[in-house]
């Protein structure tokens, strides 16, 4: 079989440590895999003014996944390198789905006293190119005390019923098969319609899945006292983002949390991450946890179809967590789960 065309996309902080132990990682499970590696980010904009350059953009098209660190460095204004590079990729690739699974591994403390392992494991099917991400909307008599922000959630019956059918298709695959839809249909009527309605059209074609509905601070309330009620949960743009961050929290941390901007068609490479940020506070220091950019090589190697790679390098990773002890840096952890993969 032919080599498998990987960019990476080190980016900023501590995104070109963690992407060093993925990479090998990724060398050791025995893949033939060909990497490009592409200097976006910070150091790009200051030397070159660039984010993402559109020829840039158009060679990262054929690729047949990318790798990305981290982006955003406190040296460049908020929202410059995430809105122009991050969302970018994200929009221009048509990454629908922003599959993040939250998973605790055995081993591993969570902050939910008590909790027996195997009931935190779900995956959250983010919706990844529209809601409140689209960036529709406008301000007027800025800077006066008269001043008026609005920011648009866009939500299209083609956007909504593509992620929903996705986390159908994802939920009958899992032992439990349940759908959990999260929103706030009380008050985002519009939008809450759309989805629910959307959700019970589509619920008629998986008899097999149960569905359920939360409302997203009720959800929240849930993921910390009764994370066993989920098993799927399909949600917008932004409150995936933000129920995300509240996963990785009870699943231990933000340090193993692994995601995949997917475009399940493969229309466009599909692009794989940690769900953590280039944290300038730790950066170049090896006190990084390589493990959730590990755990994107392996949802990268699955999306791939090389299934018993992808496993391996899981299981890797959950024998490595189940016997942490002190503090290891971050190239000597990305080493122990090498040698593990390898052994
Ligand atoms: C994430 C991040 C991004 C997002 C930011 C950096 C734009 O928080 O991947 O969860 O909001 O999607
Ligand atoms: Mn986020």
């Amino acid at each position: 079989s032919r080599n498998i065309r990987l960019a990476v996309i080190p980016g900023d902080g501590i995104g070109t440590e963690v992407v060093a132990e993925g990479l090998k990682v990724l060398e050791a499970v025995g893949t033939k895999i060909e990497p490009t590696h592409y200097d976006l980010g910070a150091a790009r904009y200051h030397r070159t003014g660039e984010t993402l350059p559109d020829a840039v953009l158009d060679e990262l098209r054929g690729y047949d996944a990318i790798l990305l660190g981290a982006i955003g460095d406190p040296s460049v204004p908020p929202g410059i390198l995430e809105r122009d590079l991050l969302l970018r990729l994200r929009f221009a690739f048509d990454h629908y789905v922003n599959l993040r699974p939250v998973k605790l591994f055995p081993g591993v403390a969570t902050p939910l006293a008590g909790t027996p392992t195997e009931n935190i494991d779900m995956v959250v099917v983010r919706e990844g190119t529209e809601g409140l991400y689209a960036g529709t909307g406008g301000v007027m008599r800025r800077g006066t005390p008269h001043e008026i922000a609005t920011q648009e959630s866009l939500n299209t019956a083609h956007g909504v019923e593509r992620v929903v059918r996705y986390a159908f298709e994802k939920a009958k695959a899992r032992p439990r098969r349940k759908l959990t839809l999260v929103h706030k249909t009380n008050v985002l009527t519009f939008a809450g319609d759309l989805w629910q309605r959307t959700v019970n059209r589509v619920a008629e074609e998986y008899p097999e899945v149960s569905t359920d509905y939360c409302h997203i601070d009720a959800a929240s309330m849930f993921f910390v006292t009764q994370p066993e009620r989920f098993d799927v949960v399909v949600t917008d743009n932004l409150f995936g983002d933000i129920i995300t961050d509240l996963g990785a929290a009870i699943a231990g941390g933000i340090g193993l949390a692994a995601s995949g901007n997917i475009n399940p068609e493969g229309a466009a490479p599909s692009m794989f991450e940690p769900v953590h940020g280039s944290a300038p506070d730790i950066a170049g220091q090896g006190k990084a946890d390589p493990t959730a950019t590990i755990l994107s090589v392996s949802m990268l190697l699955d999306h791939l179809g090389l299934h018993d790679e992808a496993a391996r390098v899981e299981r890797a990773v959950a024998a490595d967590i189940a016997e942490r002890g002190a503090a290891r840096s971050t190239q000597q952890i990305g080493d122990d789960i090498t040698a593990r993969v390898s052994g």
